[in-house]
């Protein structure tokens, strides 16, 4: 497995760290004219040598036909793959993007070039197991609390870019999509984000009804937990075509929520759930 990533910021220096101790990192690129071009990967992480020259994309495709990396890794910006699309589908090199704030005309083009059947990519904007989780659970939620109240709180670290996060954007699709599927009239679900301090990552989904409330939590304690989804979603996508999320990679899809769902009605119903 050869891997490639594109973004050495905050979140890229630790998916760095992680993927060269998982011995899968091959080649690092940078944006063009970055200071960090020509240096060893190892100066900017503070740490030895680690043999990886950090890469300008000028001229990328000769520098991925050389590398010929399986799957390249992305935290950098939405600008990137909107630029290279169609460069990465000619080198055959599948990407993992956990980039957020892609449009909808960018997330139509990736479309559009992956089911033409020449790329791979796996769609990431919430790329821990246990966001993944959270968003399986909101579905579930949705369906047995029609009535109730939906809300989203979402605080990040204050130099995050994008606001409302891509991951509350998930959340609040994932509890509209079951709310209609269950005869819900909702159009749109509050969405309430914070930017402050160095935090890492944390959402939660308030349930309001009208004698109680649930609030749902999930919070991001390490960005190793960025670094261990982006490897298992590179683990995934190679040699793959098509689009995929990370409910794929993780296997939380609808059959799996369905069968958490029968588990509940076998278990309100009186009947065992086990086995
Ligand atoms: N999916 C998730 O769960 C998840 C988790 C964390 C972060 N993210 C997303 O990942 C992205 C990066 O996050 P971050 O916190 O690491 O941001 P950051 O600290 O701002 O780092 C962004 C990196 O992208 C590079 N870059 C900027 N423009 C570029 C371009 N045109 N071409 C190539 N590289 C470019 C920057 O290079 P320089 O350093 O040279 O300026 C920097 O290394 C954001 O979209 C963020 O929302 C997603």
């Amino acid at each position: 497995m050869k891997i490639a990533l594109i973004g050495l910021g905050t979140t890229g220096r630790i998916v760095a760290e992680y993927l060269l101790k998982e011995q899968v990192l091959t080649m690092v690129l940078c944006k063009k004219s970055s200071n960090k071009a020509g240096k060893d990967l190892g100066e900017i992480l503070h740490r030895p040598a680690t043999g990886i020259i950090v890469e300008s994309i000028d001229n990328l495709e000769e520098k991925l036909l050389r590398e010929r990396p399986d799957v390249l890794i992305d935290f950098s910006q939405p600008v990137f793959l909107r630029e290279n699309l169609a460069l990465l589908a000619r080198c055959k090199v599948n990407v993992v993007t956990a980039v957020t704030g892609y449009s909808e005309m960018d997330v139509k083009r990736i479309k559009a070039v992956t089911r033409s059947g020449k790329l791979g990519v796996v769609m990431a904007p919430n790329i821990t197991y246990g966001v993944n989780v959270l968003l399986a659970i909101a579905g579930i939620v949705a369906e047995l609390q029609v009535d109730c109240d939906f809300e989203i709180i979402e605080e990040n670290h204050k130099n995050k870019k994008d606001s409302p996060s891509g991951t509350a954007k998930k959340i609040a699709a994932a509890v509209l999509t079951s709310l209609s599927d269950s005869g819900g009239c909702v159009d749109a679900i509050p969405i309430h984000s914070i930017r402050s301090g160095d935090t890492i990552g944390k959402h939660k989904i308030l349930v309001t009804g009208q004698y109680d409330q649930i609030e749902i939590s999930h919070t991001a304690f390490s960005r190793e937990a960025y670094a261990e989804g982006a490897h298992k979603a590179a683990l995934f996508i190679k040699g793959k075509k098509g689009i995929y999320e990370m409910k794929d990679v993780f296997g939380l899809g609808m059959s799996k929520c369905k069968s958490v769902i029968n588990k509940i009605n076998k278990l309100n119903s009186g009947q065992c759930c086990c086995g």
